[in-house]
């Protein structure tokens, strides 16, 4: 968080939705452009050999479109620096060589985003990092499997994907930090709205940008926050070594989703809450799995370390997995689609579309799951969707 300044006039930190709009989007100094220009240029003209105007002398390296959105990142998630990559792997792939070794433990959840799963255990793992799956719900299990290695990183997701666990970042930052390792904190399912992860004691946060960050399903993106000048040293070394950076139109593009992000998450939220209690309540159903339902393990939890519970709802259709994928081909206002986050809802099937690369391993999700991203719309029209949908004939 920004520290308090002796005049009173800047004492306090400007709250999360004027930071959205504000933070790294001063206007444009040249033109006084109220929205920040998207800088298509790889290059930058120098004043003299090494007169960098402003700094920028390459766009890999720098781009003052990308600068806004990663200075904007930082701000929403109370960081130092923000960094911005291509997409969420790539941020996750800078974070993975810029702190583990060969022989080095990475500890992730054992129902981690598939995506993730498939980067550390196919790609990491051959690079000589040991890759652990636990239960984040199971403390001593963490503890266990931290002090095992040489753990360099402990990998948090929360809410996960599709499963929607909740995992307790403070009490797991607490244990990596007695082992000598960092937290880092997938972000991206609750958005830096709902969810703080550095204020909980985390080092460093990940986001899919493609998700709630960008909000309007038209980009792939990602990002890396930390809140520390050595971590945002090590994190930036990596962006520009290995190149994954976002582009400017596509900085530009999630810099003006953030700007709503937080009317989105409360709208999601809203949207979420009444479907959840809608499909708890349907015979079709066998289980309802959303954070804000009390039945949920990790509702208490969620409530403590989350303004609220988010877009995301799954649930197990009780006449199985053909019922299930016949379901998610019957939706006409839910698309059918991998992804989340967008201001549209989707629906999918993780065990044959978003987790089908996880198949045959720890992580493999059940065959009746179906995941939906609750979008912005009219809620009555969400209910009557699902309700045809689930009315099987
Ligand atoms: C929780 C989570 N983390 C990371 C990613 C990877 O992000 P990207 O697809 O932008 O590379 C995803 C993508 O679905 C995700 O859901």
């Amino acid at each position: 968080m920004t520290e308090q300044a002796a005049d009173p006039a800047a004492a306090t930190t400007p709250g999360f939705a004027t930071r959205a709009i504000h933070s790294g989007q001063d206007p444009d100094p040249t033109t006084g452009a109220v929205v920040p220009p998207i800088y298509a240029t790889s290059t930058y003209a120098q004043d003299g050999v090494g007169g960098l105007r402003q700094g920028y002398e390459y766009s890999r390296s720098g781009n003052p479109t990308r600068h806004a959105l990663e200075e904007c990142l930082a701000a929403l998630e109370g960081g130092s620096h923000g960094f911005a990559f291509a997409s969420g792997l790539a941020g996750e792939d800078a974070v993975v060589r810029a702190f583990c070794r060969p022989g080095d433990r990475l500890v992730v959840p054992h129902d981690a985003y598939g995506g993730s799963y498939r980067l550390f255990a196919r790609v990491h793992a051959d690079w000589g990092i040991e890759v652990v799956p636990v239960d984040l719900t199971d403390l001593a299990a963490v503890e266990q499997a931290v002090a095992g290695g040489r753990t360099s990183l402990l990998w948090i997701e929360t809410p996960t994907n599709p499963l929607l666990a909740i995992a307790d970042i403070a009490a797991l930052a607490e244990v990596a930090r007695r082992h000598g390792a960092r937290t880092v904190v997938d972000n991206t399912f609750a958005s830096p709205y709902l969810q703080q992860p550095l204020a909980l004691g985390a080092d460093l946060v990940v986001h899919s940008t493609t998700k709630y960050c960008g909000g309007h399903s038209d980009v792939v993106g990602g990002a890396v926050v930390v809140n520390d000048a050595e971590l945002a040293e090590r994190i930036a070394f990596h962006q520009n070594s290995i190149g994954g950076v976002a582009g400017p139109f596509d900085s530009w593009l999630v810099l003006r989703g953030l700007k709503t992000l937080a009317l989105r998450m409360e709208r999601h939220s809203d949207n979420a809450e009444a479907v959840a209690a809608f499909l708890a309540g349907h015979p079709a159903v066998a289980e309802t799995i959303y954070p804000g339902l009390p039945s949920h393990p990790g509702h208490e939890l969620a409530a403590r370390q989350m303004r609220r519970f988010g877009g995301m709802v799954s649930f197990r259709v009780a006449a199985g997995e053909q019922a299930a994928l016949d379901l998610c081909g019957r939706t006409r206002i839910f698309t059918l689609g991998e992804s989340l986050g967008g201001v549209e809802s989707l629906i999918e099937h993780p065990g044959r579309m978003t987790h089908a690369s996880v198949a045959g391993t720890a992580l493999e999700v059940p065959a009746d799951l179906v995941r939906i991203s609750v979008g912005i719309e009219d809620v009555n029209d969400l209910l009557a969707d699902l309700d045809q949908a689930l009315h099987i004939r």
